[in-house]
């Protein structure tokens, strides 16, 4: 993936003022930044399929542990990051492409008491800023979408995982269907866009050295879930500067909800959840 193409997807995620539009969405809702509850942030800083729900359920099937070094990697404004550390007390470091981002995840951590167990940093997955071996877990959480290079990804993923480490991905892929309906919450148009059918990422992943311990396509509970985002988008209209995914994603964030219920109902993209572990002796 070349610089020019990841500055496209940074376009594609930029807000401006973000930090001060969450702040002031906060305070609206009348909630006090010096003592934040990861609840109060949950409109809005949980940038996947499935809400906090969803990833609790999958950090509990992955067996995150106590004091495990985790790299949330395309960690969005930190949401699951939080989640993890405050959770599962886990160590956990949050990267993203975005400067933004970064800078959103790092006030909201602080607001939650969590900044010694959580730190932030931008880069970006294809060339990661850290030495081999660092992290006991990555989560991979709605990011793959972005990343034309996944073989470079994956690599990248493998060099910086301990040898026995985990790699969790929570990621919509391609279906059997034909045309995707945009605006997606990843991407505005096709573009930017960068789906594979399931089996060809396992193959990138496997072929990289990892081994699968399990996987499970979500496909129908992620399609009941945005049936759900769909009904509530028709019934009440959202303030754009409300606490909800209209801050970050802006007015493209109307469409999500009618687009991916239709995305998941004609097959056009799948949602899984997966494990796999780099060898113990890699
Ligand atoms: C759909 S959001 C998901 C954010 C977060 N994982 C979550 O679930 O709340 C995708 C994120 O991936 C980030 N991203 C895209 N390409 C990236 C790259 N090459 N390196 C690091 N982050 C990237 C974007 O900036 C964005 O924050």
């Amino acid at each position: 993936m070349t610089r020019l193409e990841e500055s496209k997807i940074k376009e594609h995620y930029h807000s401006d003022n973000l930090l001060q539009k969450i702040k002031d969405a906060l305070q609206k809702a009348g909630k006090d930044l010096t003592r934040l509850e990861l609840k109060d942030l949950a409109p809005v800083d949980q940038l996947h399929t499935g809400g906090a729900l969803s990833s609790i359920e999958l950090f509990r099937k992955a067996g995150f542990l106590p004091d495990e070094q985790v790299l949330d990697a395309g960690c969005g404004i930190g949401g699951s990051s939080r989640l993890l550390a405050k959770e599962f007390n886990c160590r956990v470091t949050g990267l993203d492409l975005s400067d933004l981002f970064i800078e959103c995840a790092v006030f909201l951590t602080n607001c939650t008491g969590l900044e010694e167990k959580v730190r932030f940093q931008e880069g970006s997955v294809i060339d990661l800023p850290f030495e081999d071996h660092s992290f006991d877990a990555i989560l991979c959480q709605h990011i793959l979408m972005n990343i034309e290079d996944k073989a470079a990804a994956v690599k990248e993923f493998y060099r910086v995982l301990k040898p026995g480490g985990k790699l969790v991905l929570h990621e919509i892929s391609q279906g059997l269907g034909q045309g995707i309906c945009y605006p997606v919450p990843w991407a505005s148009k096709a573009s930017l866009s960068f789906l594979e059918p399931w089996e060809d990422l396992a193959c990138i992943i496997q072929q990289a050295g990892f081994e699968k311990a399990f996987v499970s396509d979500e496909s129908r509970k992620a399609s009941l879930w945005w049936e759900k985002v769909k009904k509530a988008s028709e019934t009440h209209t959202q303030r754009p500067d409300s606490l909800g995914p209209g801050i970050v994603f802006g007015e493209n964030a109307i469409f999500f909800g009618q687009n991916m219920a239709a995305n998941f109902k004609n097959n056009t993209v799948c949602l899984i959840e997966a494990l796999f572990k780099k060898g113990k002796d890699d």
